[in-house]
């Protein structure tokens, strides 16, 4: 079976679910355009998964699903809700979804989870996952330790159900890599930011069209729990602290609510303004649809190209 039939969809892609973000409005946007929508439940409580899950019904015919951070502490009600509400796909980060298997196979849902490495792909496997989407260290938001060029092909490698590249694509050049490396799909989040109807504040946008290709920086890194931000002040001083060897709550007085600073408030200098290697290259605010469109046009082209390149090479 192909991805796109897999995931109903036109385009092999996914929206990654992104925290206090990806809205049922912007997941709706996403599915009409003709990829995978996502909710990011991460920063949401249960009974607004479950009204973001509703208004996205209404709001598209296409496809969505939910992406459920299994720290969150309303997990286990979420899990179920999934299910009440006929969601149809769910990607899963930050842990182990073993104990909803059984549960969301049953209700028919494509499971797939984030992984960072090939263990955790395998275990994931042999779960019961129906895809893996596989995240390099390029990306925004939390990420593992290693890139998509080196992770995806020791996935691919690894498993035989189908992989997903995610970490560092926001190019038909990137998308056509990922093919190459193994992946049947991509999962973007970085360039979509940058869209018309990203509900950032309209300051994060600006940060993000302006960041060249060094400007992010990853917080965490020492305590364990690695984020990609781009530099700004906040990100600055708690790295500076975190070399110092700063205690976690000394920490967390520059990250707490700090997502939320960045997306409602638009302070692009405490806030944590989450976001991928690739911002370099998004210099545009876009609609989601032309950005997703773009991303596939010219794929076989670039392919062509490149065969050229290696066989002139020869
Ligand atoms: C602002 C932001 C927030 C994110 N939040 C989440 C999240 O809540 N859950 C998740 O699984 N991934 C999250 N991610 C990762 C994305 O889902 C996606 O895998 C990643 O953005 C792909 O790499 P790219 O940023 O290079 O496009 C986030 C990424 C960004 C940029």
């Amino acid at each position: 079976m192909s991805i796109t039939t897999l995931l109903k969809t036109r385009y092999p892609l996914i929206q990654g679910g992104m925290a206090n973000i990806a809205t049922a409005e912007f997941a709706a946007s996403v599915a009409n355009a003709g990829a995978l929508g996502l909710i990011g439940a991460g920063g949401m409580n249960a009974s607004r998964l479950r009204e973001e899950i509703r208004r996205a019904k209404e709001l598209t015919q296409g496809s969505f699903g939910v992406n459920l951070m299994l720290m969150n502490p309303e997990v286990d009600e979420m899990a179920d809700i999934v299910v009440e509400e006929g969601v149809r796909f769910v990607t899963t980060g930050a842990g182990n979804p073993g104990k909803y298997m059984a549960k969301w196979k049953e209700a028919g849902i494509v499971v797939m989870p984030v992984v960072p490495s090939v263990a955790l792909a395998k275990r994931m496997e042999r779960l019961g996952a129906d895809a893996l989407i596989v995240e390099g260290c390029e990306a925004g938001g939390h990420i593992g330790e290693l890139t998509t060029m080196a992770l995806v092909p020791q996935v691919a490698q690894a498993v035989s159900i189908p992989v997903i590249a995610a970490g560092g694509i926001a190019s038909n050049r990137q998308v056509a890599a990922s093919f190459c490396l193994g992946a049947v799909g991509v999962q973007v989040g970085t360039c979509l930011l940058a869209s018309q109807e990203c509900p950032i504040h309209e300051n994060y946008k600006q940060a993000v069209l302006k960041a060249k290709d060094t400007d992010t920086i990853v917080t965490g890194r020492i305590g364990g729990t690695p984020v990609r931000i781009l530099k700004n002040k906040m990100a600055k001083q708690y790295v500076a602290k975190e070399k110092e060897g700063a205690s976690r709550e000394e920490l967390e007085v520059y990250t707490l609510g700090s997502l939320r600073k960045a997306v409602f408030e638009g302070n692009v200098d405490e806030g944590s303004l989450m976001a991928g290697q690739v911002s370099g290259m998004v210099h545009e605010i876009r609609p989601v649809a032309k950005i997703i469109a773009e991303l596939f046009e010219g794929v076989d082209h670039v392919l062509e190209e490149a065969k050229d390149v290696y066989n002139n090479s020869k």
